[in-house]
C-alpha cells in the first residue's frame, strides 16, 4: 500500500463525532459512527464547502452542509444531486490508542 501513516489523535481525544486537521495542505475530515471511523477530504467536491460541517446520516452518510449533497462515508461514493464525483477517503487504523490515517506520499 502506498502512502505514510501518520499518528493523528489519541482516541480518548477523540469526543465528538468527527475531527479535522490538515496534511500537506489538504483538509481532512475524520468522522466517527457507530460503525468506525472514516477519513475523507474535507472538501465538497460540488463547490467550495467543508463536509466537516456537514450532518451525519444513516447508515453511515453525511450530508453536505452547502446544497445537501449525500456522501458514503466508507466508499467517498456520491449519493445524491448536485454532487456528481466521489470524495477522497483515506485508510484509517487504530493502533496503540491513537487513530492513524493514511495519506498521500
Ligand atoms: S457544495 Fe456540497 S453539495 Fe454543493
Amino acid at each position: 500500500m502506498r502512502g505514510k501513516w501518520i499518528k493523528v489523535i489519541p482516541l480518548e481525544g477523540f469526543t465528538e463525532d468527527r475531527f479535522t486537521f490538515e496534511y500537506d495542505g489538504e483538509p481532512i475530515v475524520v468522522f466517527k459512527t457507530e460503525q468506525g471511523f472514516f477519513a475523507l477530504l474535507d472538501e465538497c467536491s460540488h463547490d467550495d464547502a467543508r463536509l466537516s460541517g456537514g450532518v451525519l446520516v444513516e447508515p453511515c452518510q453525511v450530508q453536505c452542509p452547502k446544497h445537501k449533497a449525500l456522501f458514503d462515508l466508507k466508499s467517498g461514493k456520491n449519493l445524491s444531486p448536485p454532487a456528481f464525483s466521489p470524495l477522497k477517503t483515506f485508510p484509517v487504523k487504530i493502533e496503540g490508542e491513537y487513530l492513524w490515517v493514511l495519506v498521500d506520499g
